[in-house]
């Protein structure tokens, strides 16, 4: 099912420059979590910082029962095989072919005999869809081809937390839903935990079920899509529905000058649009870690915008109905159920 990544109060500094600090969230096992946030708050940071590569100042990470920042040179060199890392050029190399670059891994990292690589590598390269290009250079394939093998190549170890920076960015709007249905697609047969940094709004708003907002050095929110696609939060708002107005301005926050002026002009905030279904896996199946449309809204007793989960019964049942999820804010002091409450009006 993956594993669970636990983060907590995590912080990171370069010399004086704080990046982000406090950051506290639970990549539940199994589920996709995208995190945004402007250029520059440190997503990449955040990401290298999870696998090791970059050591924070405070805080945890925890795998299982181990914290990665307290772990010895060693022990995190075995930690970090849990990880398959696309980065976000793809980063092949580029004198090898296709093969050798998703080979790479395994020849570097284990102890198995070509014939085992091979069909290990095969077996990646046509979940990609990238059989017939194996004795292709990167340089003579096109981007979409080149994160593809990326992908393939962080997925020969198997691992159990698969971390991808912006693997849409450069892409055409073909290819990003191509790619966004390979990684539904991916999730539903391997058993992983994904966290994706995009900036793409629409894959953020269809793909996960979980989105995390970084900004101005914190972790604005994080928890399940329906709950930040509701979410009334301004910096939330305005930047999952890619909006001018709002504190967010062109060089992070806006000073008070540009905000008072933003309020004299009378521009409204437009009403929140309708939360989309979730993109489903290709084959018709559930996702592994499906959770019915509208489940967030219903025990949580958030009215989503109108013509939301369009397509699907996600009405409001019964009051006094009894849910099950980790997700509830638990009431009458239960851990595992809640009641819900009908929403006045
Ligand atoms: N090794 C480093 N040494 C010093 N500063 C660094 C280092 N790596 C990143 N930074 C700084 O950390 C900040 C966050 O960088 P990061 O690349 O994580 O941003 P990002 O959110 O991924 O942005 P983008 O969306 O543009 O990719 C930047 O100010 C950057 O200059
Ligand atoms: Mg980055």
């Amino acid at each position: 099912m993956g594993v669970e990544v636990t983060v907590e109060g995590l912080t990171k500094s370069f010399g004086r420059q704080l990046i982000w600090g406090d950051v506290s969230l639970t990549l539940p096992a199994g589920e996709i979590s995208v995190l945004l946030g402007p250029s520059g708050t440190g997503k990449s940071v955040f990401l290298k910082t999870l696998v090791g590569l970059l050591k924070p100042e405070a805080g945890s990470i925890w795998i299982r029962d181990k914290d990665l920042p307290k772990l010895s040179e060693h022990d995190l060199y075995e930690v970090r095989k849990l990880f398959g890392v696309l980065f976000q050029d793809g980063a092949l190399f580029g004198s090898m072919t296709l093969y050798d670059n998703i080979a790479f891994p395994l020849r570097e990292h284990t102890k198995k005999s070509e014939r085992e690589v091979r069909d290990i590598v095969m077996e990646k390269m046509e979940m990609v869809g990238l059989l017939g290009a194996e004795k292709k250079l990167p340089g003579e394939i096109s981007g979409g081809m080149r994160k593809r093998a990326g992908l393939a190549r962080a997925l020969v170890l198997d691992p159990e937390i698969i971390l991808f920076d912006e693997p849409d960015s450069g892409l055409d709007p073909v290819r990003t839903a191509y790619l966004n249905q390979l990684i539904v697609d991916l999730n539903q047969q391997v058993e992983a935990t994904f966290l994706i940094v995009t900036h793409d709004i629409n894959t953020a708003r269809t793909l996960p079920d979980n989105i995390g907002l970084l900004y101005h050095r914190h972790l604005a929110m994080f928890g399940p899509r329906e709950m930040l696609l509701c979410s009334e939060e301004p910096v939330v708002r305005q930047f999952l529905n890619a909006q001018r107005v709002g504190p967010i301005g062109m060089a992070e926050e806006k000073d008070a000058d540009e905000l008072a002026a933003e309020a004299e002009s009378g521009q409204e905030i437009p009403p929140l649009p309708p939360v989309p279904v979730q993109l489903p896996p290709s084959n018709g199946l559930p996702r592994r870690t499906q959770r019915p449309p509208g489940e967030w809204c219903r025990q949580n007793g958030v009215t989503p915008p109108p013509g939301s989960f369009e397509g699907v019964d996600w009405t409001v049942p019964d009051e006094g109905t009894v849910y099950s999820s980790r997700y509830a804010q638990p009431v009458d002091g239960d851990q595992d159920t809640v009641t819900l409450r009908r929403r006045e009006g």
